[in-house]
């Protein structure tokens, strides 16, 4: 079996999906985090892998950026390879003063303008949650690795290069901060009844402009990246 964009077996595929942006994350996470795994997908240079953690299959694919891209890949997993849960690991930008880089959160609601769910279904929420059931396992795995976590919502915009109006986003609807590919996520889990939640690394303030370097951001992710996989086991 196959899809436009997946050259995967169906049973390459683990039931639980941790998605990264950045095919080389994917890999990174795969390489370093997992027993035994295998590369599942070169397709566009989308990459997956397969492997175990703590003895539970787990497939690490990346999204790419942006709510179309994760659009495609989510989809495709929920409803041709039969994903019953994905976990988004990325990177936003905060909204708030007081969320240091580097520090973890958990979303709670993604608030877009992106027609995404529209298309896809009709619907025109443009507040979209994520699932309680993972969010309770994320928090638990935190609690237990000592790692502390934020959990709020996230502004999930299709313009990386946009004008915001920032104030507005986190005092109207309690934005923590923004990124691109949630509301395409919770969306298609909507859809096709099935889980989904984000754990996300801060990457850079855009009220104070801290900024990580591109090496700094791998190495921090590696928290969230242990929330995540913890959590599913
Ligand atoms: N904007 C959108 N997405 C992001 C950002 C940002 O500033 N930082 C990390 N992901």
């Amino acid at each position: 079996m196959a899809t436009p964009h997946i050259s995967s077996k169906k049973e390459d595929i683990a039931k639980t999906v941790l998605m990264p942006g950045d095919p080389l994350r994917a890999k990174m996470i795969a390489e370093k985090f997992l027993e035994n795994p295998r590369c599942v997908n070169e397709v566009r240079g989308m990459l997956a892998y397969t492997g175990t953690y703590k003895g539970k299959e787990v497939t690490v694919f990346a999204s790419g950026m942006g709510n179309p891209s994760m659009g495609i890949y989510s989809y495709e997993l929920f409803n041709f390879y039969d994903v019953d849960e994905i976990i988004r690991v990325g990177s936003c930008g905060a909204f708030k003063e007081d969320l240091d880089l580097y520090e973890v959160l958990v979303v709670d609601k993604s608030y877009s303008v992106s027609n995404y769910l529209y298309e896809l279904t009709g619907e025109e929420d443009k507040v979209l949650s994520s699932n309680s059931i993972l969010n309770h396992k994320i928090e638990d795995a935190a609690s237990k690795l000592n790692i502390s976590v934020h959990q709020g919502n996230v502004f999930c915009t299709d313009v990386f290069y946009n004008q915001a109006d920032i104030p507005k986003l986190r005092d109207e609807y309690n934005c923590y901060a923004t990124e691109m590919e949630t509301f395409a996520l919770f969306s298609n889990a909507r859809k096709l009844n099935k889980k989904a939640s984000a754990i996300l690394t801060v990457s850079d303030n855009l009220i104070t402009h801290a900024e990580t370097s591109s090496e700094e951001r791998q190495n921090s992710f590696n928290k969230m990246i242990e929330i995540a996989l913890e959590s599913i086991i």
